[in-house]
């Protein structure tokens, strides 16, 4: 990468949510929400209603990470349970959304990357990707991709938002060990 490349690259921190946060994260969301295919709501969650979300999550101990450039945060990404059924408990799932002005300058790699590493910390052995519009959402697959998720599972037309239907691929990528030992 060239200086003048280099130069031109937000310095980002990649910090735990603060309640501060909520606003931007409800701006990011409600973008690609009413705008986007990768998430199957279609009514944007008012800064409370996030607020509740976010809490819900950290006051169980689920990683929420927020990305900031400039005081502002460009994006998020957080863990929650696969599956509410207990014998899941080894299993999270990922969800993460950058501004949609700032896509494509490698915030989503930090994010998702610092996330693994929190979760790694945990008990976790398993993280999921459920990606709407997955086949088209070429983005998405190719960050997944790069932190060590592979393609698991494929559904088809199992949305229907602006007008079509719409497949979520399924992603996985194992946590420390794996399904390789045991949980202590
Ligand atoms: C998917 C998303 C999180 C990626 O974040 P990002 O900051 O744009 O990603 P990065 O800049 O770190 O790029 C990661 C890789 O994806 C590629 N990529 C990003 N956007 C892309 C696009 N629209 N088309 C093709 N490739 C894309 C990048 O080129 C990079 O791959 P490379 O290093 O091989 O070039 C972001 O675009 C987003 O918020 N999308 C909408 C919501 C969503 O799809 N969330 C994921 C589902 S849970």
């Amino acid at each position: 990468m060239s200086a003048v490349e280099e130069a031109s690259l937000p310095a980002i921190a990649i910090r735990d949510v603060q309640p501060a946060d909520t606003a931007f994260i409800a701006a990011i969301y409600a973008w690609h929400v009413q705008h986007g295919r990768a998430s199957f709501e279609e009514i944007p969650p008012d800064a409370d209603e996030m607020a509740q979300r976010i809490t819900h999550l950290t006051e169980k101990g689920y990683p929420w990470l927020v990305a900031e450039w400039q005081g502002i945060v460009v994006g998020y990404c957080y863990a929650s349970p696969y599956r509410s059924r207990p014998a899941y408990r080894y299993t999270i799932e990922e969800s993460i959304y950058i501004d949609a002005s700032m896509t494509g300058r490698g915030i989503g790699g930090e994010l998702l990357g610092a996330l693994i590493a929190r979760c790694e910390q945990g008990p976790w052995r398993q993280m999921i990707a459920v990606i709407g519009d997955g086949e088209n959402n070429v983005g998405s697959q190719r960050l997944h991709k790069q932190l060590g998720f592979d393609a698991v599972g494929h559904l088809r037309s199992v949305g229907f938002k602006l007008g079509q239907w719409r497949d979520t691929l399924i992603m996985q990528r194992p946590l420390n060990q794996g399904d390789w030992t045991l949980p202590s």
